[in-house]
């Protein structure tokens, strides 16, 4: 099973980023090619018949499976940057984080009216960075298809957020 696969390799860091985090630290995928090619042709046999348009990426750790998806489903990715990283026309979306506030921006033209959009990231802790991107592409007319991640924090509740978006919200493993 590939849900077990990934389990083995993720890593627990303690006290990571700050104490009394467990960190899960995806990278040893990474350090896996094989597993890589298996998690991108498993995620694109679920979504090869929901109809998507495009795939849109979280910065940075949602580019890593983002990116290699939509080729493999032959489709436009769009990236999902932190403030201040895209060149062209922007929209932006600020939300809240524990401390402080985070802001999110994506190109003007990278999402065009009705278009459905599949919104990937690597993990799903309260949902403030996927809501966000939610956010950005309804501003563009866009419709959100649905939501993936690697990774789902369940204790976290960042799934309540996100069903104000859509209920097609998948993980391939949840802790
Ligand atoms: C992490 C993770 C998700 C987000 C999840 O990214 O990669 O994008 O946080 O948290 P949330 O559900 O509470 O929003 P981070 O901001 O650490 O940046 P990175 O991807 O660039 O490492
Ligand atoms: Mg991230």
């Amino acid at each position: 099973m590939i849900e077990e696969k990934i389990k083995d390799v993720i890593r627990d860091v303690i006290d990571f980023p700050k104490e009394g985090i467990v960190f899960k630290d995806i990278t040893p995928i990474m350090l896996d090619p094989a597993l890589s090619k298996e998690i991108v042709a498993y995620l694109a046999s679920i979504y090869k018949d929901q109809k998507l348009d495009k795939i849109a990426g979280i910065e940075s750790r949602g580019f890593l499976f983002g990116y290699p998806l939509a080729m493999e489903l032959g489709l436009p990715f769009v990236l999902i940057r932190k403030t201040g990283k895209l060149p062209y026309h922007k929209i932006s979306h600020s939300y809240d984080l524990e401390y402080g506030s985070a802001t999110i921006e994506m190109h003007v033209d990278a999402v065009q009216k009705g278009e459905r959009v599949l919104i990937h990231d690597d993990l799903l802790a309260t949902g403030g960075s996927a809501s966000a991107a939610a956010e950005l592409i309804q501003k563009c007319g866009g419709e959100v298809a649905g939501f993936n991640f690697l990774v789902g924090l369940n204790f976290l509740n960042g799934i309540e957020k996100l069903k104000n978006y859509s209920n097609n919200i998948t993980n391939l493993v949840a802790y």
